[in-house]
Order: structure tokens, then sequence, then C-alpha cells
């Protein structure tokens, strides 16, 4: 009787190990996927074919509610310019300072989007409505904000 009961608690012992060690297997594969940020621009470069469709993605509903007031949901232009068409889309550098620092009749963003929010809505300017000009990588954003931010 004594002898059943030490090879129960032993196997138990055994088995709890086994479980744990698989657990502890399992967990740590599934922890670096589930606790990764769904799209991560700065993860994407100008030659990844689904760039710019992530950074449309993220951009469609920060155009809306920034830039549309101004310059129409489909880049028509009002009080703003047109961007619709727009031969000025193909400098990023011109989109991103104005973006960031706007202009006598535009704000300035800086405060309020971060370096890869403004990525993506320069990307979504550069490739809607009829434009078709690379990617804006977040580097580019970050270059042109300058250490002071
Ligand atoms: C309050 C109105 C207003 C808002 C909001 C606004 N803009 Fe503008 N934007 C302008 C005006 C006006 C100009 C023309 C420059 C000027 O007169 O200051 C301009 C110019 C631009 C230009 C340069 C185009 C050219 O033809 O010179 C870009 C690109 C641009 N805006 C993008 C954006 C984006 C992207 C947003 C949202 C993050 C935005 N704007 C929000 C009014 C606005």
């Amino acid at each position: 009787m004594k002898r059943f009961a030490t090879s129960v608690s032993f196997a138990l012992v055994l088995g709890l190990a086994t479980a744990a060690g698989a657990a502890g297997i399992v967990s740590g594969a599934e922890t670096t996927p589930a606790s990764a940020p769904p799209v991560q621009l700065a993860q994407l470069t100008p030659d990844d074919p689904a760039a710019v469709a992530s950074a449309i993605e993220l951009a469609t509903p920060l155009f809306r509610r920034n830039c549309s007031s101004c310059h129409g949901n489909a880049g028509e232009g009002g009080i703003g310019p047109r961007l619709a068409g727009s031969t000025k889309m193909e400098s990023q550098t011109l989109i991103i300072n104005q973006v960031l620092f706007g202009s006598e009749y535009m704000p300035p963003f800086a405060e309020m989007l971060s370096d890869e929010e403004v990525a993506a809505i320069a990307t979504f300017v550069r490739n809607s409505w009829g434009n078709a000009y690379p990617l804006v990588t977040v580097e580019a954003v970050a270059e042109l904000r300058g250490p002071a931010r």
C-alpha cells in the first residue's frame, strides 16, 4: 500500500513537471506574435508589396479626421489645395514638412500625429485618387521632425 502511494505521487510529480514544461514551451512560443501590434509600419520596407496597403489602412481614418475637412474626402480640395492628381505629391519632403509643421493656412500636426501616422498619411495621399508614388518611411518622417520634437 505504501509503495503504491509512493509510485502514484512520483507519477503525479512527473506528470506535473511534464505539463509545466510543455506549458512553458507553448506559452514561450506564443508570447511573441500575441503581444506584437497588428500593423507595424516601421518594420515595412518600400519593397514590401503589402506596405502601401498597410499604410492606407492605418491612414484612412486619420485622413478623414484630420485632413478631409480642408482637402476633401476624395482629395478634391476645398479650403486646402487639391491633392488628387497633384504633381506636388511627388515630393515626400514637401508632404512630410507640410503635415508636421503646417503653413500659413494649414495647422501643424507634429504634436498630434506620431512619425508612423505621418508616414502612413503621406503614403496615403501619395497613393490615392490616381496618385502613385512610393511608400514614405517612418525614418524619413523622424529625420524631418528632428530631435527637438
Ligand atoms: C484647416 C485646413 C487644413 C487642414 C485641416 C489640412 N490642410 Fe493641408 N493645406 C491647407 C492649405 C490652405 C494648404 C495650402 C498651403 C497654405 O496655404 O497654407 C495645404 C497644403 C497641403 C499640402 C501641400 C499641397 C500643395 O499643393 O502645396 C499637403 C500635402 C497637405 N496640405 C496635406 C494635408 C494633410 C495630409 C492633412 C491632414 C493631416 C492636412 N493637409 C490638413 C489646409 C489644410
